[in-house]
């Protein structure tokens, strides 16, 4: 066989110019901003129930994250996620969310959020530009909520639900961990309550990442789930747009009932699409989810360092990009930080 011969690229030169991109062609152009490692809720999968917060002053004000955001928009960052801990927790959020929809290039702001505060600010964030809203939620049943949350609040969630419809926010994404023996058996009154609501109900497969003891055995998979829905609420279809390469995974109901997303982190890893770039609560920069490095950013975004010399430091971590977690093999190591600090 002829296949062409390309000279390798030495792994410790990024491209100086041009999209954001790994040694394995992946572009990157979604950067998830965890804004506190505080939560008003403590889900058993994610942290312990006394959990050390950061102090306050580690944190990245507004203006220093605004300034991480102002550096990587010229590399081809169009999408930004703010996430937690919780991030309703940050005092005046609407005006980070409005900070970074102003920044040129960034045409795309995001929240994922667990609602509990979601009700008094919904219409503030809608105002600043916020347009997509992810808020988790695993139960509909108030004693299931306070065991898997050990807090009480379901009742809020649901108001913030039903503030963000009234808001004008569409779709509305709700995201519930997928767990054998435990979300189980909500999938079908969560999906039941997303369809009467008409909102975009998310699945995720529950990941070795949090303060949980995770075994493989644990995951309930996607192809479960849709099993389930299909035999007590209907039949599902991939979605149009369909995309095999995207993290979630679309189907809508055949009788126009709405759509079901399917995040299969480990029973079908995306790594191999992965667009995302991670920036933690206190400014380190992690090129993974699963990441077992870090690179401490705040004393540049601090100090006196360029945005050049910031989006330098930024193309040099993507292009030291590893292949994938390796959820499914021996070799998986899971990271020291539990997923509250590092944001889903
Ligand atoms: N596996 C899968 N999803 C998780 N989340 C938190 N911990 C895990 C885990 N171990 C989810 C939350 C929320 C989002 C931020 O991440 O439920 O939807
Ligand atoms: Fe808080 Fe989200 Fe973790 Fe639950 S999963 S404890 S809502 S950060």
């Amino acid at each position: 066989m002829n296949l062409p011969v390309l000279d390798p690229l030495p792994i410790d030169e990024a491209p100086r110019e041009g999209p954001l991109i790994d040694t394995f062609g992946r572009i990157h152009n979604n950067l998830r901003i965890s804004v506190t490692d505080r939560c008003n809720l403590r889900c058993t999968y994610c942290m312990p129930e006394e959990v050390a917060f950061m102090d306050k002053r580690e944190l990245l004000s507004f203006e220093e994250i605004a300034r991480f955001v102002k550096a990587v928009a010229p590399l081809g960052i169009n999408k930004v996620r703010l996430t937690g801990g919780e991030p309703l927790m940050r005092r005046e959020l609407p005006r980070l969310v409005s900070m970074l929809s102003e920044i040129p290039g960034i045409h795309d702001v995001g929240l994922t959020t667990n609602g509990i505060l979601l009700a008094p600010s919904a219409q503030a964030l809608f105002d600043a530009g916020l347009r997509r809203i992810n808020i988790s939620l695993d139960t509909l049943n108030h004693e299931h909520f306070r065991q898997l949350t050990r807090r009480d609040g379901l009742d809020d969630v649901i108001a913030g639900i039903h503030a963000a419809k009234q808001a004008g926010f569409h779709p509305i994404k709700i995201n519930a961990v997928s767990i054998r023996g435990i979300t189980e058996h909500e999938v079908i009154p969560l999906a039941r309550f997303a369809r009467q609501h008409h909102l975009e109900m998310r699945f995720i497969e529950y990941m070795p990442i949090g303060a949980d003891l995770w075994e493989r055995d644990k995951v309930y998979f996607g192809r479960e789930i849709l099993d389930q829905i299909e035999t007590h609420i209907g039949a599902l279809a991939p979605a149009a747009k369909y995309d095999p390469k995207a993290p979630a995974q679309d189907f809508d109901y055949i009788d126009g009932g709405g759509r079901v997303g399917i995040i299969a982190s480990v029973s079908r890893p995306f790594c191999m699409s992965c667009n995302r770039l991670r920036l933690t609560a206190e400014g380190r920069l992690r090129n993974c989810l699963f990441a077992l490095t870090e690179i401490d950013l705040k004393p540049m975004l601090r100090g006196k360092t360029s945005q050049d010399e910031i989006a330098a430091i930024v193309r040099g971590n993507v292009w030291q990009k590893w292949e994938g977690h390796e959820i499914n093999t021996a070799r998986f190591m899971k990271p020291d930080r539990t997923m509250h600090a590092i944001g889903g």
